[in-house]
């Protein structure tokens, strides 16, 4: 079985990426690529990734109309990605849109919706015109994901037990502010271990600079696979 762990290349340039890269595995990790990485360097870096063999998290977050979200999407589809996100608040028929546009596509990405930002407090949320906590709004847009068809949504592992209690087993829970009990905690605050966050109910954990800052990176991946 592949390892849950996605580990998040979050670099400012490829031959920084690559060098990290060419030290891990398909077998021991997925790789999550972002939107520093994928402005700098483009699709080309991503189907790199992919012809190697790695599964990609491809963490564009789209929050558009239903027809230029469900066109990027069945772009990403193209670079052979094997998951994929949207923004829960764009509403269910960008959703929908977006899903539907990846039935068609002959290998279907995975496809989640981020709902509330972790970086998002109270004041925040109630600022923007969100009524409610943040935690309750979570729960919302999770429930709006799932019935929009979407596979799972991104969430804190703080929240992945109440999200895996609502939307039942088969819905997928990818989790960053993971750190191994001996890892810094850089700059996330809400944390819990690899364990933890799977005993929880997470189904992928989203790892960066435990990994990426390691002065091994693979047996730290290592050492987190085997705690899990
Ligand atoms: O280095 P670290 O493990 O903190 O990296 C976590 C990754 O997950 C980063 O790419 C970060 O942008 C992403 N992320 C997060 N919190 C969220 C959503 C995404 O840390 N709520």
């Amino acid at each position: 079985m592949t390892s849950p762990v996605i580990v998040a290349l979050d670099f400012p340039d490829e031959p920084s990426a690559l060098s990290l890269v060419e030290r891990l595995e398909p077998s021991l990790c997925r790789l999550k690529v972002g939107k520093e990485l994928f402005t700098r360097l483009g699709p080309a870096f991503v189907e790199k990734l992919v012809d190697k063999g790695f599964d990609v998290f491809l963490d564009l977050k789209f929050h558009d109309i239903p027809n230029t979200v469900a066109a990027a999407c069945d772009a990403a589809a193209d670079l052979g990605v094997w998951m994929m996100n949207v923004h829960a608040s764009g509403g269910r028929r960008m959703m929908e849109a977006a899903r539907g546009r990846l039935e068609g596509k002959s290998h279907r990405p995975r496809l989640i919706a981020v709902t509330i930002l972790t970086s998002l407090g109270e004041e925040d949320i109630r600022e923007i015109g969100f009524c409610g906590s943040p935690a309750e709004n979570v729960l919302r847009l999770a429930a709006l994901a799932q019935s929009s068809g979407l596979d799972g949504v991104v969430c804190s592992p703080l929240e992945a037990a109440a999200i895996r209690e609502q939307a039942g087993s088969d819905f997928l829970l990818v989790t960053p502010g993971v750190r191994p009990a001996t890892a810094s905690l850089d700059d996330q605050k809400r944390v819990m271990t690899p364990a933890d966050a799977m005993a929880a109910g997470s189904s992928y954990l989203v790892i960066g600079r435990p990994v990426t800052g390691a002065e091994d990176p693979l047996k730290a991946l290592e050492d987190i696979n085997a705690s899990i």
